[in-house]
């Protein structure tokens, strides 16, 4: 079985009663080792709700979720950020790159959760800034970087502990079209690495890139088209 994400009737609720807002309402969603999928549909659908699940960012209120062989719903707080920090490299449209440490330690820092030796992260930090193309910057402060300098970054970033899964919200969408189109490009050789990708967008052109493109609305898939 080569599935990294495997959900089932996946739920999501947000508040209770009154003010409850159905996120997500059954959600049947698989993605295979090594695929790219596009997640499409519009602004509300529930797109980043399902990311942050996905992620491990978040718990499903019902619905089962296994990620790469294990079961996460249900899961306690500590043992969903450990199997986050292990399976998953996540990319956000607003890079979310601490401030105040330098790029290289920004990289490491998920290494540095893993339990990595300080050496060991250091050359893995080095050679996934390479990967992404950046290595000069390693010892500056993110604020000094360019906005597609940050996402390489953040890549390099989610990539640390070679995760099962990379995810990926609006990742251009605080790009120029052009340097959207480099980070893309970036995310197409991880593709052609191996990497397994899930990647939301509001860009057509950009959808129309992934093997395959699955469409939420209100909280339900309402189509997937593409290779299976
Ligand atoms: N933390 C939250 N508390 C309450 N409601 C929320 C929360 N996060 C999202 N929602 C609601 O859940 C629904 C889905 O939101 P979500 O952010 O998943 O949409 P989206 O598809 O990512 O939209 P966009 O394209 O604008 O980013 C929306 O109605 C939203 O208002
Ligand atoms: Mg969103």
């Amino acid at each position: 079985m080569n599935a990294i994400i495997q959900t089932q009737a996946l739920t999501k609720v947000y508040g209770s009663n009154g003010t409850a807002v159905h996120a997500l309402r059954g959600i049947d969603f698989s993605v295979q080792k090594g695929e790219f999928v596009a997640l499409i549909g519009p602004s509300g659908s529930g797109k980043s709700t399902l990311m942050a699940i996905l992620g491990c960012l978040d718990l499903p209120t019902a619905g089962t979720y296994t990620l790469d062989g294990h079961q996460v719903q249900g899961l306690a707080g500590g043992e969903l950020a450990r199997i986050r920090n292990e399976k998953v490299g996540f990319v956000f449209q607003s890079y979310n790159l601490l401030p105040k440490a330098s790029i290289a330690r920004n990289v490491e820092l998920p290494m540095l959760y893993a339990g990595v030796g300080r050496r060991e992260r250091r050359e893995r930090a080095m050679a996934l800034l390479e990967k992404v193309g950046i290595a000069d910057k390693a010892d500056k402060l993110p604020a000094t970087l360019s906005g597609g300098q940050k996402q390489r970054v953040a890549v390099a970033r989610a990539l640390a502990n070679a995760p099962a899964l990379l995810l990926a919200d609006e990742p251009t969408g605080a790009l120029d079209s052009k340097t959207g189109a480099e980070v893309l490009q970036l995310f197409h050789e991880l593709h052609q690495q191996g990497n397994t990708i899930v990647l939301v967008t509001h860009d057509p052109s950009i959808a129309a890139q992934a093997e395959r493109r699955v469409e939420i609305r209100d909280g339900l898939i309402a189509t997937s088209e593409g290779a299976a």
